[in-house]
């Protein structure tokens, strides 16, 4: 299972350290941070403080800040970085008007929402998190990082690691799920293999983990809403993610535009001082999101713009992100001492030395190399990682329902494909896709006809239009055209699919949500398949024909209808540019599918908040023993439709009882929990094995299970293997209701399974 990118070296080289010497204004210097700090106590003596000011001005390139206003901008060193800017030749050019134009030749660095690929797009992280493969969750960190820092790019607004619970949040398409442990660990390799030894290297990228704090928690799932929970369950569930990618040392922290408990975060000195900075040792930038300083004012805690500035920077927002409030306000507000010097100074130290840690003093086109490396199209098919993109979207494949092994199909006689999004390439790509471009993408109709080649016919239908709801059409092309409405009739489109699947030997109907009905600022409560495609599997599945579901959608849905029609359900979110190509490998047998789900998949709008790791309660209900009196609804099961952690393959496995190394463990020791799997069925397949722990009696309520380990293991058929999880003291440690860290003595559970529901 584990297997390593292969990196590609014709796209560019690196400077010699000779050349980047006699390039940079300011020397060279060793990338240690006492030489760091040494050298930007320097600069900062040299700096006016409008140079400060200047420095902390975070701006996006576009139609309000066209490049021409950009240059004035540069040449009075009003500038500190710039984002959406994603070519050598546009970076460049900006990076030569600082050496050329601007007092102190302070670079600037350039960032960009590298969020789940650059220019090879792969799936959206719920569908890496889908994975359980930190192997692939690596080779998406270094790609990403690769093709952004061969762009010329130093820094990305990635992670996103926001725990949530609430699948009508459309922004949970860019997070790993509903999961701690799974978010935190893959948020760390993340960080990890992106910023590589140092951001400096060539192919590095410096993250900057997101959104600081809870922003997977606004309520009800509304996009940025209120975020309102106890400090227990702050702390036990929703911070170590960014804990985690800050100790592996992201450079960057973004700030979330919602409140925690009645503060906003960008004014909240609490978050972004006492405990960023003091508690956890944050030495790295912090960044507000789009126009969260002036959104300050519409959250009630500042009066004006001034103020709002005044109140974001005193709480430790160091880069203002896309307004131009800091560069007004700061001048005045130092002048009537509601913004101390001393204030100012360590914003813009933060600035100059994540810049330093970039290595730009050293060399400020550190990412961009001579000029005559610039590739000459910037698309270029070479510039893409197809292979890694391919194998990880196989890997982030779901396969939820295999009535009488309706799947693998066999590459022989007439296929229908089906469905709105079996033949879209934007789609495919999902929310966030950086760079990417649509047209490179593969759709899940040519991925088919590639795989199946002459040996299969291939008649493909749209059948029916993400959506009739015309309400939702405008809505979802309010900013760009993303969602078309056929010319047809929605009646002539069933009747041509229905014709379509009679003709053919088995359906295979692509449905689900387009990519901007998953997204930022795309909260739904219905989360069902929209009606127009529920009606179009209702007259597929009258045909008689063998009915196969590939479901396309950025969170889970409730597809309790799906999952009675259906004779196989594939769950393949946004599975990027070689998506088409993953999905017709594992519809084919190609692959065998070894996803497992990050978030659990409700049975209705109203069983939100449904997630495994809940706590018992004092009446719990048992399906078994069903009473009135506990804690369930009486009309509906308390289990949500696929619970978290779960996922097919084409073969079977057995998981042997847990035998534990020792019955107990002391503080300083450690336990081994071990199980041996075996693969019971005729095909070689992986799975993930999870270790889940319990906490059963302890000073407050613990969940009724918490994920603690977990190994992907590849087994030919009949081989068995033993999977080990060793258990220290860190697994058992919690937030108590006094907020000390502790691990109380007492006796534990130790489940290991093939999902959260199933475990021995
Ligand atoms: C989003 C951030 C993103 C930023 C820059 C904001 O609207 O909330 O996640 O990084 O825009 O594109």
């Amino acid at each position: 299972m584990k297997w390593r990118l292969a990196v590609s070296v014709a796209v560019s080289m690196a400077l010699s350290p000779a050349l980047a010497e006699t390039q940079s204004p300011f020397g060279h210097h060793p990338l240690t941070p006492q030489a760091r700090d040494a050298f930007v106590s320097s600069l900062l003596t040299k700096m006016t403080n409008d140079e400060k000011i200047g420095q902390l001005r975070l701006i996006s390139v576009g139609p309000d800040n066209p490049k021409e206003a950009i240059r004035e901008m540069i040449k009075e060193g009003q500038v500190g970085a710039i984002f959406n800017t994603v070519t050598r030749k546009d970076i460049r050019a900006m990076q030569d008007q600082v050496m050329a134009l601007s007092r102190l030749k302070i670079p600037l660095f350039f960032a960009y929402d590298v969020v789940h690929g650059q220019r090879t797009i792969f799936p959206i992280n719920l569908g890496l998190a889908s994975t359980f493969n930190l192997d692939s969750a690596r080779v998406v960190g270094e790609v990403s990082a690769r093709e952004a820092a061969d762009d010329g790019l130093n820094m990305t607004w990635a992670p996103m690691v926001d725990v949530s619970r609430d699948p009508r949040w459309g922004r949970v398409s860019e997070g790993f799920g509903e999961d701690t442990y799974l978010t935190a660990i893959m948020g760390r390799t993340l960080v990890e293999s992106m910023q590589g030894k140092s951001p400096a290297d060539r192919y590095s990228l410096m993250t900057s983990v997101k959104h600081f704090a809870a922003y997977g928690a606004v309520e009800g799932g509304k996009e940025y809403n209120t975020v309102d929970m106890s400090p227990q369950r702050l702390f036990n569930d929703y911070m170590p993610p960014y804990k985690a990618a800050l100790d592996a040392g992201s450079g960057g922290v973004m700030v979330a535009l919602n409140s925690v408990n009645g503060t906003p975060s960008t004014a909240d000195s609490w978050l972004l001082k006492d405990l960023l900075r003091d508690q956890w040792g944050f030495k790295g930038i912090t960044i507000s999101d789009h126009g969260a300083i002036k959104e300050l004012i519409k959250h009630g805690v500042a009066s004006d713009p001034k103020d709002a500035v005044r109140v974001a920077i005193n709480a430790g927002i160091n880069m203002s992100m896309s307004d131009e409030y800091y560069s007004k306000y700061l001048p005045e507000l130092l002048k009537s001492g509601a913004v101390s010097q001393q204030e100012l100074d360590d914003a813009t130290r933060h600035v100059l030395n994540v810049k330093y840690d970039m290595g730009l003093f050293n060399d400020p086109y550190s990412h961009l190399g001579p000029k005559e490396s610039d590739p000459a199209d910037t698309n270029a098919e070479s510039r893409l990682h197809r292979d890694a993109a391919r194998q990880v979207a196989r890997e982030s494949l779901v396969l939820l329902k295999n009535r009488l092994n309706t799947l693998p199909l066999s590459k022989s006689g007439t296929i229908a494909v089906v469905g709105p999004l079996a033949d879209s390439k934007r789609d495919i790509m999902g929310s966030w896709s950086a760079a990417g471009v649509a047209d490179q993408s593969v759709t899940v109709l040519q991925g088919i006809k590639n795989v199946v080649g002459d040996k299969a016919t291939v008649h493909y239908a749209k059948g029916a239009n993400v959506t009739d709801d015309k309400g939702a059409v405008a809505f979802l092309n309010e900013y760009e055209p993303a969602v078309t409405l056929d010319k047809r009739s929605p009646q002539a489109m069933l009747d041509d699919a229905v014709k379509t699947a009679s003709q053919s030997d088995v359906i295979v109907a692509v449905v689900g949500e387009s990519q901007g009905m998953a997204h930022e600022a795309s909260s739904r409560t219905d989360i069902s398949i929209p009606a127009s495609q529920q009606a179009l599997l209702a007259a597929l599945k009258k045909t008689g024909k063998p009915l196969v579901v590939v479901l396309m959608n950025g969170r889970p849905l409730t597809l309790v209808k799906e999952d009675q029609l259906a004779d196989a359900l594939l769950e393949t979110w946004f599975a990027g540019t070689e998506g088409g190509n993953a999905i017709a490998d594992v519809l084919f047998g190609d692959d065998n599918p070894s996803g497992k789900l990050p978030m659990s998949f409700p049975r209705s709008v109203g069983q939100i908040p449904v997630y495994y790791s809940h706590l018992n309660t004092g009446r719990p209900y048992n399906a078994d023993k069903p009473d009135k009196y506990t804690s369930r609804y009486f009309d509906e099961v308390n289990a949500p439709l696929y619970p978290f952690g779960y996922g097919l393959s084409y073969t079977t496995f057995s998981v042997s009882p847990v035998t534990m190394s020792a019955p107990t463990m002391d503080k300083k020791g450690q336990v081994t929990a071990s199980v041996t799997v075996t693969n019971t069925g005729k095909r070689q397949g992986a799975t993930a094995v999870q270790l889940y722990l319990q906490d059963v009696t302890a000073s407050m309520s613990r969940p009724v299970k918490m994920l603690r380990g977990f190994r992907k293991v590849n087994l030919k058929p009949g081989q068995s293997t033993t999977v080990n999880f060793p258990i220290d003291v860190h697994a058992l440690t919690f937030w108590n209701a006094r907020m000390q860290q502790v691990a109380e003595p007492g006796k534990f559970n130790v489940f290991i399974g093939l999902d959260s529901a199933r475990v021995q």
